[in-house]
């Protein structure tokens, strides 16, 4: 059997023309690297040629994929506690890889994943976000709906109590904790957060980075895949057809099908028409000393949907603390505007992109962020000594945001022969053992009938993400990097 090349949505009544001899993937991270580890070892791409292109140095192991990538950093949450079943059951899933731990070559061995449980926390008296402004012609219903942090938390306290609900261990191990004192106690730090919510045992996290690096590990063991280092500058296609990618440094890598899964960048390369934004997200790092380590090694991960801000256990005497929010957007004129919409289209070359400390060293987090990221600490984790030492890093991660944080993995609806995976929405690391495998069936045109609508490329003024609302954002909608960058440096003294 040979895969077919595949149609056009428009005249999909031929499935079964050329042979696909070759895909060129742009973004070595979570989806592209998942994506060509599951082509790799599909009978159907037996004779395809694999290739993937990362602005990263894939000769050097310690930057892979790009040190600024998404997909990097010491610790990623991964929970089935979704206020949506398909995400919820689909965690189940990449759940039952996670817990494979018995050799050192297992995903979730040498620190890969640990399950150290998840207390999620609402806040009763909470108002739901600010609403979107409301337009026409939405998308889907759930587009319409506002979840608030504590609707999200209650849904998702059913969705995980569902799953579990046939294995009386998996069951056992969630437990609502109604009160302030509840949360408290199982938090075992002093601190509390939120006025409802529930511990499930069956959640955890895992190391990103060390996760990758196994990853990128198999993939390589397949021998079927080529890493190529270099930043694709735009997509070349001719009058009908995406054929292929340029480099910065002038190479051009062509192939049957280009799939452009570059995180919070895809926008700059593909016009999105705003279905999909890059947002900045806060972290922040403290180092701790060993009785700290010891103390707060022991929590759960806490994560409040009313603000957003999570605290997960540390390793190796680094505390993390972050935010899952709204988050800046950084608008920019690019010098190259991305593929336009449609081969008779011209792009919005206005997108917002990624600000990193590698195309900004000097880069810092608002103030605003900063603060909230302290205030997480007080209420969470508040040991004495620790609540008011200095950060030792912090950083803005880049999520592709999509309206109903639905991540957009589809053919394009105008340009043939062109395929995105991105739209994250901040939420898909925990996916790593399954993500691959569905975006494959995605482009062999069986997508799983759950995600369909989910996932499919959607048009108007409906589908724009201004901004998230899945009810599990926090803070405040609409904010502008530069703009708060500013207000940092009228607020602080100088020293
Ligand atoms: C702060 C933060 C916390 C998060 N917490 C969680 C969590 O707790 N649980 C969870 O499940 N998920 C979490 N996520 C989300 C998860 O990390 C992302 O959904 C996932 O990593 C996205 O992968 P990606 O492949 O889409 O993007 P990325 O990992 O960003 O990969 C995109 C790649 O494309 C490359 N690229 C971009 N442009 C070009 C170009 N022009 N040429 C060549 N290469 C290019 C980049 O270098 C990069 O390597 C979090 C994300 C962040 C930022
Ligand atoms: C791959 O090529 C081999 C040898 O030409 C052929 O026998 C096989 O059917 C091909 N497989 C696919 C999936 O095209
Ligand atoms: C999961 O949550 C959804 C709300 O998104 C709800 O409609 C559904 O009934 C829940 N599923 C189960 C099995 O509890
Ligand atoms: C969750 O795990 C912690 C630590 O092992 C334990 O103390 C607690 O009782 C567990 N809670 C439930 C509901 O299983
Ligand atoms: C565009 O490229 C595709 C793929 O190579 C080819 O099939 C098609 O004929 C080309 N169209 C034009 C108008 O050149
Ligand atoms: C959790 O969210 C609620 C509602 O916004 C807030 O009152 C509470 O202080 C939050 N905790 C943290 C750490 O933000």
């Amino acid at each position: 059997m040979t895969s077919s090349l595949p149609q056009h949505s428009s005249s999909s009544s031929n499935n079964n023309a050329n042979p696909l001899s070759s895909i060129l993937i742009v973004g070595s991270g979570l989806f592209g690297l998942t994506t060509a580890y599951s082509l790799s070892r599909r009978h159907e791409f037996a004779n395809t040629s694999i290739t993937v292109i990362d602005r990263s140095d894939h000769s050097s192991p310690s930057i892979f994929p790009s040190p600024d990538a998404a997909s990097i950093d010491t610790s990623r949450i991964v929970r089935a506690d979704y206020a949506d079943h398909a995400y919820a059951a689909l965690c189940d899933e990449a759940q039952l890889k996670w817990r494979q731990q018995e050799k050192p070559t297992d995903l979730g061995a040498q620190g890969r994943y640990s399950e150290t449980g998840l207390v999620v926390v609402g806040d009763a008296t909470c108002l739901a976000p600010v609403a979107a402004p409301s337009v026409e012609g939405d998308v889907s219903e759930s587009a319409h709906k506002k979840l608030s942090g504590m609707d999200y938390a209650r849904k998702s306290w059913e969705n995980v109590s569902s799953l579990a609900s046939h294995n009386p261990v998996l069951a056992e191990r969630i437990q609502e904790l109604p009160n302030t004192d509840t949360i408290r106690e199982v938090l075992g730090t002093g601190g509390s957060s939120g006025t409802w919510g529930y511990i499930n045992n069956n959640s955890g996290w895992t190391d990103a980075g060390a996760s990758m690096a196994w990853l990128f590990e198999q993939v390589k063991q397949t021998g079927r895949v080529n890493f190529v280092a270099g930043t694709v500058v735009s997509l070349e296609h001719n009058e009908t057809t995406v054929i292929g990618a340029r480099l910065g440094d002038g190479r051009v890598f062509t192939a049957d099908l280009v799939m452009v899964a570059a995180g919070a960048w895809t926008g700059s390369l593909v016009d999105l028409e705003g279905q999909a934004v890059a947002t900045g997200q806060v972290l922040g790092y403290l180092d701790i000393t060993e009785e700290e380590q010891e103390i707060l090694g022991k929590m759960p991960v806490i994560l409040n949907l009313s603000s957003g801000l999570f605290i997960i256990p540390p390793t190796n005497r680094v505390l993390k603390v972050a935010r899952h929010a709204y988050g800046y957007i950084n608008p920019q004129t690019l010098l190259i505007p991305p593929l336009p919409i449609s081969p008779i289209s011209i792009s919005n070359p206005v997108v917002s992109v990624p600000r990193t400390s590698l195309n900004d060293p000097d880069l810092c987090i608002p103030a605003e962020g900063e603060a909230e990221l302290r205030a997480a600490l007080k209420e969470m984790a508040p040991l004495p000594g620790l609540i008011d030492r200095p950060f030792t890093k912090t950083r803005l991660c880049w999520y592709s945001d999509t309206r109903t944080a639905d991540f957009l993995i589809d053919y394009h609806p105008h340009w043939e022969n062109l395929f995105v995976a991105t739209g994250d929405s901040g939420h898909a690391f925990k996916f790593l053992p399954v993500i691959g495998d569905k975006i494959t069936d995605c482009i062999l045109r069986d997508c799983p009938p759950e995600f369909k609508e989910k996932w499919t490329w959607k048009e108007g003024e409906g589908a724009k993400a201004l901004f998230t609302e899945d009810g599990s954002r926090g803070g405040k909608p609409g904010l502008i990097l530069d703009e708060e960058l500013n207000k940092a440096a009228q607020v602080l003294p100088a020293v």
